[in-house]
């Protein structure tokens, strides 16, 4: 049932609502919006439309933004050949500066994150940062990887290419010569749901983009580390220590830092295979 409040004195029967309500839970009845008992997904599109700000959702967040919230103005999409150039100097970033990563940063790139789309608004997606505890998770993942590459008998598959890169990075960090892992990135950022399969990994692939362009909005720079769900898949005792619990799967990892490397154009890429049917 859903948890939809609808104040029929402010509704001007305008149907903005009922047209854009997923699940067909709002219809016009006497010319105005009413609630139905069709199943309801909190998605809050009606909130958002209705002009008259004549609709609530139960207990969750209350929107009140009015024409003159400044927010309006700056949520519209940016200019379109400015947004493409950002979108490809984005660069995966592995030297960061030994810097902190301010708790208002964070906040915002969490808030990216939070406002991603998810199939049927789930919003399954939770959000650890590693901080103190970087150099615990660092130390128990390269060792994983390092046992996985050292043992020759162990066969790889597609990760065969890494086997040495695994090895160096086991010696470079015993010998205190640097970070292949987290590259020494003051902040991690896993994004962790639920075990199903599903659309959670597509819902934490979208909040992770988001989150790495807001990180790139505020002068911060992100690798996303494919190596850390290696290392959980190859030791599930990785997962422990991070604290993710066992009805729990990390989806996503990315480091977060100043960057501390400037490029000076964009990559390469290989051309695009579209097909217009
Ligand atoms: C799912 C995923 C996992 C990745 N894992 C790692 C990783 O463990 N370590 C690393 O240095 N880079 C990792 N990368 C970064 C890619 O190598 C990088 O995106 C690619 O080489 C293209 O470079 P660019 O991001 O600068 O365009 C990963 C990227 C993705 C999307």
């Amino acid at each position: 049932m859903a948890n939809i409040l609808i104040n029929r004195d402010k509704c001007i029967g305008c149907g903005q609502c009922q047209r854009d309500c997923l699940c067909d839970t709002i219809y016009m009845d006497e010319g105005k919006a009413r609630v139905g008992t069709k199943r309801c997904i909190k998605c809050g599109h009606c909130i958002a439309i209705c002009p008259k700000e004549a609709i609530t959702l139960g207990n969750i967040e209350n929107i009140n933004w009015d024409q003159n919230n400044p927010g309006m103005e700056r949520g519209r999409a940016p200019e379109p050949e400015a947004f493409l150039d950002f979108l490809k100097f984005r660069r995966s970033i592995r030297h960061y500066k030994n810097q902190d990563i301010e708790a208002e940063k964070l906040d915002m790139i969490i808030e990216a994150g939070r406002y991603a789309p998810t199939a049927s608004n789930g919003q399954k997606n939770s959000f650890i940062i590693l901080r103190k505890n970087i150099g615990q998770v660092r130390k128990a993942a390269v060792k994983t990887l390092y046992d996985a590459a050292a043992n020759k008998e162990r066969p790889l598959g597609e990760r065969e290419m890494y086997r040495q890169s695994w090895v160096t990075m086991y010696d470079d960090l015993e010998r205190g010569k640097g970070d292949r892992l987290f590259f020494d990135a003051p902040a991690v950022i896993l994004i962790v749901t639920d075990k199903e399969t599903g659309s959670s990994d597509i819902d934490a692939g979208i909040a992770a983009s988001r989150m790495e362009l807001q990180a790139n909005a505020l002068g911060l720079g992100v690798c996303y580390i494919g190596f850390l769900s290696t290392a959980i898949e190859f030791d599930d005792d990785v997962r422990k220590q991070i604290g993710i619990g066992d009805d729990e799967r990390m989806a996503v990892a990315f480091t977060v830092g100043y960057p501390d490397v400037k490029y000076f154009r964009p990559v390469p890429r290989k051309p695009a295979d579209v097909r217009i049917l």
